[in-house]
């Protein structure tokens, strides 16, 4: 061991963006097989409105799509689209064959309700893992729904780096029906087998259930809110938050930083994912996994 390594311990750096790739290149494989039998993964993103980090995101899902071999198209709507032109939108995508998912990106625009459109996307082609029937499917562990991008990504990290979930106590911070709710119910099936605390911004004494967990998931949206005092030695600590913050040495004046203190924290975690380049780049490759699946579900 070198004399840096001794003088500080690290914990291991958990790389997204490598983890991604692979997925991302044995998607390719997989799609240019179904694509021989005729069958070519068509993916859909509608966008309403003009939101920049939405845009972004938007670009980002259809660039991935196309570069594995899949139809990739985006849907751009006004921000003034009326409620019924939306619902007619799904309506149009959820008769067409070749869309084998459908991704409404969030948040809609004023006054246009996201869970009317959520319930009329087909659940068969709702990659998102949002609709209530595949929420219920995750639940109760029916593996013939889609589970959302980001828990299943962070679920695809954990096994590629060789943490033992079994048994292990994972306590995720915050409880959107996005990341957090879905988390807990992936942890908690069989085979997985984690003891699952959920944590969110009415718990009292966040510090003393973080401070026991194996598995830490913060994903509560609140720059570095955990710190290497919360953090119990040799833990693995996944970060799913995403602020954008002040930064006055970067040339944009802002930064991105998680919901984990990444240079404290890294001093005690055995492993830990950074931001960006930890579960971000995982989401977009689950987005396409549950696309190829979709698309695979309608030639089995
Ligand atoms: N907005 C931010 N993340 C997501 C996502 O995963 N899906 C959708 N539909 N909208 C989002």
């Amino acid at each position: 061991m070198t004399e840096e390594a001794t003088a500080t311990m690290q914990g291991a750096i958990i790389d997204g963006a490598a983890a991604a790739r692979a997925l991302r290149e044995e998607i390719a494989r997989r799609t240019a097989a179904l694509a021989a039998r005729g069958i070519v993964p068509g993916l859909s993103v509608v966008l309403v409105g003009e939101d920049p980090a939405s845009a972004v995101y938007v670009r980002n899902k259809e660039k991935a799509s196309r570069e594995a071999g899949m139809r990739g198209e985006t849907i751009r709507l006004a921000a003034s689209t009326t409620q019924e032109e939306l619902l007619a939108v799904v309506d149009r995508l959820n008769a067409d064959p070749a869309v084998h998912g459908i991704l409404v990106q969030m948040p809609l625009p004023a006054p246009l309700d996201a869970d009317a459109v959520i319930h009329r996307i087909d659940p068969s082609k709702d990659v998102d893992g949002f609709h209530p029937v595949n929420v219920g499917k995750v639940l109760i562990g029916d593996s013939s729904g889609f589970a959302p991008c980001t828990p299943s990504g962070v679920l695809h990290l954990l096994r590629v780096s060789g943490v033992e979930t079994r048994g292990a106590h994972a306590v995720i911070v915050g409880r959107s029906n996005i990341v957090g709710k879905p988390m807990a119910a992936l942890l908690v099936q069989p085979g997985v087998d984690a003891t699952v605390t959920l944590c969110h911004s009415r718990t009292r004494d966040l510090a003393d259930h973080v401070r026991r967990a194996d598995i830490v998931i913060a994903a509560v949206g609140r720059a570095r809110l955990i710190t290497a005092a919360m953090v119990k030695p040799g833990a693995v600590v996944i970060d799913v938050g995403m602020n954008r913050i002040e930064d006055a040495t970067a040339k944009s004046g802002s930064g991105l930083v998680g919901d984990v203190d990444f240079d404290g924290v890294r001093d005690v975690a055995s492993q830990i994912t950074p931001v960006p380049g930890g579960v971000g780049p995982m989401t977009i490759a689950m987005l396409l996994r549950n696309t190829l699946t979709a698309a695979e579900r309608t030639v089995a």
